[in-house]
């Protein structure tokens, strides 16, 4: 049966100014929390500064230099038929140190050139208004999103940029993967809150220590943040259609033992649902008081919170998925599995990617009627993708790769979207990750490539820069060509 997507879907790629930018201090830039963080590998967890370390290599300073190169690099994307384009406005290029009272014009200046070559193309242009990029500026004078401080500025960068772009840009996420701060993930931590947990020496040391505490008052913080400035939005009538975004982890029992059923059930309600109800349904779940009381979580909730949680909800939900999660109560001989922010044991009917993620296309088509049954609001997947080394080759006298493995991962999810909107599913768009390769979240390496578009970019920071079109570039645009049914 052929693959059936509705008209006007929205087929495109997703990217974050730290992961591909680069010019870090370009026109006034401040630097983002993302700025001080060293490049590691599948074993070796990146290293965070404190201050820039002399001779030491930041993967984001250069990335694949796209603030100097968009225009190149939307012609390609262009060419391959993208309907909608997802990038994050980097917060520190409007706000340097996040404190200023007035945006920093040079900054706004490349998103207006870079908007406009989006429109030239009819390119709908989504914006993430936080993507691991919060300035390091706040982290040092109040620890980010520990304090309630950071409502107002973010308030005051995100108003500044819906104000400029209303009329240009309809789609808006408030925050890149929100729950990432539901998850006792160190790094986690200080990507998504901006923030040490308290013991900064050891943090640093990459120890993975945690406090719940300090995680979920960010958290509200952040649901307070994105709630106002959703509230905002519809007030300019508009028509801007607002999301949350969530790093959908879909999780299985490994057996069949009720405990391990539980405690499936308990990590969904936390990982999934926890921040996806604030946002969708404006209140807290009802298994918040109960988890809150028996990790010994005390938030301060101020008046008028919880109205204003009321009345910011999306409109629509997006969410990032590459691979399920399983999890145990009752076995403590399962292998470990590591992956992406997750952790959980190998599920023994699944392969992983060379980074150790679990391919698991089926697990897409079960999370979209899992969040559509429960939200019944229009769904986005707006990262999904296959991180893999690449080897660049010459053929017929051009530069390319064969990257059949990854066309072969991205059919199959793209199979299993068409699955679910036969269920009944309302699924109106899809961003595969990292169009083009750019710097890994995870690890801060560019040999864990994504991209449809090869950048001659390495690990040690070498390279041309200079784009090749892979295999996968001319497959994705006959997907889109002809609106899914190419997919086969
Ligand atoms: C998501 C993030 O977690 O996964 C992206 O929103 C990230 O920023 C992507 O790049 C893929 O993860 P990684 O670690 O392979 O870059």
């Amino acid at each position: 049966m052929k693959a059936k997507f509705p008209d006007g879907f929205y087929w495109g790629g997703a990217t974050a100014a730290n992961q591909l930018e680069g010019a870090h201090q370009a026109n006034g830039k401040g630097m983002s929390i993302s700025d001080l963080l060293l490049g590691g590998d599948v074993k070796t967890p990146r290293r965070i500064t404190t201050e820039i370390e002399e001779g030491a290599f930041y993967p984001s300073h250069e990335a694949i230099d796209h603030f100097h190169r968009y225009k190149e690099d939307i012609a390609l994307f262009a060419e391959m038929g993208f309907k909608l384009y997802r990038f994050s406005i980097a917060w520190t290029r409007i706000f340097p140190t996040g404190l200023e009272k007035v945006p920093n014009e040079e900054g706004l200046k490349f998103y207006d050139d870079l908007i406009a070559e989006l429109k030239k193309y009819e390119i709908e242009p989504m914006v993430s208004l936080s993507h691991y990029e919060s300035p390091i500026e706040m982290t040092k004078q109040f620890n980010g999103w520990e304090s309630r401080e950071m409502i107002e500025a973010y308030e005051r960068f995100a108003k500044t940029v819906i104000d400029r772009y209303q009329d240009d840009v309809r789609y808006w996420l408030t925050f890149n993967e929100i729950n990432i701060l539901s998850r006792d993930v160190g790094v986690g931590t200080y990507l998504g809150g901006g923030m040490y947990p308290k013991d900064i020496d050891d943090f640093l040391n990459t120890k993975n220590i945690d406090n719940s505490q300090q995680r979920f008052q960010a958290l509200h913080h952040q649901f307070v943040a994105s709630a106002r400035v959703i509230k905002y939005a519809k007030s300019l009538h508009k028509n801007l259609h607002m999301g949350c975004m969530i790093a959908y982890r879909m999780i299985y029992p490994l057996s069949s033992h009720p405990e391990d059923i539980r405690f499936a059930q308990e990590m969904t309600n936390i990982s999934n649902f926890y921040c996806g109800d604030v946002q969708v349904k404006g209140r807290y779940p009802y298994f918040a008081k109960k988890f809150w009381q028996d990790r010994g979580i005390d938030l301060t909730i101020e008046a008028g919170d919880l109205e204003v949680l009321k009345e910011g909800t999306v409109d629509f939900y997006t969410f990032s998925y590459y691979q399920s999660s399983t999890v145990t109560k009752v076995n403590d001989q399962a292998e470990k599995q590591t992956g992406n922010f997750f952790n959980g044991v190998k599920n023994p009917h699944l392969t992983a990617s060379e980074w150790g993620w679990e391919i698991d296309p089926l697990g897409l088509r079960i999370a979209l009627n899992q969040i559509y049954e429960r939200y019944e609001i229009p769904l986005m997947v707006v990262e999904n993708g296959l991180g893999a080394i690449d080897t660049l080759i010459e053929k017929n006298g051009e530069y390319t790769v064969e990257d059949d493995y990854r066309i072969d991962y991205l059919r199959r999810h793209i199979k299993a979207m068409a699955d679910a909107i036969a269920d009944g599913v309302d699924l109106i768009g899809y961003t595969s990750w990292g169009p083009i390769d750019l710097v890994s979240a995870g690890t801060g390496q560019m040999a864990k490539r994504y991209g449809f578009i090869y950048v001659d970019k390495h690990d040690n920071g070498t390279g041309s820069l200079a784009r090749y079109k892979k295999k996968s570039f001319y497959w994705y645009k006959k997907v889109i060509q002809s609106n899914g049914e190419g997919v086969n």
